[in-house]
């Protein structure tokens, strides 16, 4: 009962302090969340870094783009704007091969389809992706942790070089380093598309995924390194 009145006391006297404050002191409120990780480890939530390709096995989950990213960057358009700035587009006429794969990015959401799928497209974003779906090349697919219990904002890509139609996209040997390695040479620096200048930074990190080829699909073995990109949106004249 004497609480009450104190607290209503309390608080009038804090509007009154708030509302004495000069303008310029008022507290910024941001219009939308920002992360303050770069990613968290999928294994504390009892996720994997390895995806579920549906066969028992897995993609390794090589690239991350950290959290700490602009935050344009980590929505679904705005990875397929930053893919087609480092050469990739969605999938040929929207053409789906394959199964999509499943991640547990250890974020409370459990197993989840991938969100998209993009594929190298050879110099040309509108049908270049055709052509890698014929003579193979880079591919990646899109994981979001975005979760209750991790909510990074960070995106894990499964990357992998592919082998053309005829050896029905199976992975070429060595792939997985060769396809993270062949991406992050392509996003580091300086890139463009539409508009948006992107600035990137590369990270290897180690300790996150096993080297070698257990549980991997295709029995193909990885050196365990994961790559971390920041992508830092330092210009943008696109339309939207
Ligand atoms: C994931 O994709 C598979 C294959 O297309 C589909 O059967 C399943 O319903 C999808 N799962 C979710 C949760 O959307
Ligand atoms: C998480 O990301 C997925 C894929 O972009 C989206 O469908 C889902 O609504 C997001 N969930 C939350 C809680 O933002
Ligand atoms: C990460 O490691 C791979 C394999 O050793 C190497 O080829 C690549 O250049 C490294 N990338 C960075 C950003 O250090």
């Amino acid at each position: 009962m004497i609480l009450l009145p104190l607290f209503s006391l309390l608080s009038q006297r804090l509007t009154i302090e708030v509302a004495a404050l000069p303008l310029q002191q008022l507290p910024v409120v941001p219009t939308y969340a920002y992360s303050s990780v770069d990613f968290y480890s999928p294994l504390l939530g009892g996720g994997s870094m390895l995806d579920d390709a549906g066969d028992g096995f897995g993609e390794p989950l090589n690239v991350i783009i950290s959290g700490l990213s602009s935050p344009q960057v980590l929505t679904e358009d705005g990875i397929i704007n930053f893919a087609k700035a480092i050469g990739f587009s969605e999938e040929c006429l929207g053409i789906h091969l394959g199964a999509p794969q499943s991640a547990n990015l250890g974020d409370g959401n459990g197993w989840v389809n991938q969100t998209i799928e993009l594929r190298q497209d050879y110099g040309n974003s509108e049908i270049g992706t055709c052509l890698e779906t014929l003579i193979g090349g880079n591919h990646f697919r899109v994981f979001k942790q975005n979760g209750t219990v991790a909510p990074s904002g960070a995106v894990f890509l499964a990357v992998s070089q592919e082998e053309d139609l005829e050896e029905s996209h199976t992975i070429i040997p060595d792939g997985y380093n060769i396809g993270r390695d062949k991406l992050t040479s392509l996003a580091a620096g300086t890139t463009h598309f539409d508009g948006v200048t992107y600035s990137t930074i590369a990270r290897n990190i180690t300790g996150l995924l096993a080297a070698g080829s257990v549980g991997v699909n295709h029995g193909i073995g990885t050196d365990g390194i994961t790559t971390l990109l920041t992508v830092t949106i330092i210009d943008d004249c696109s339309s939207s």
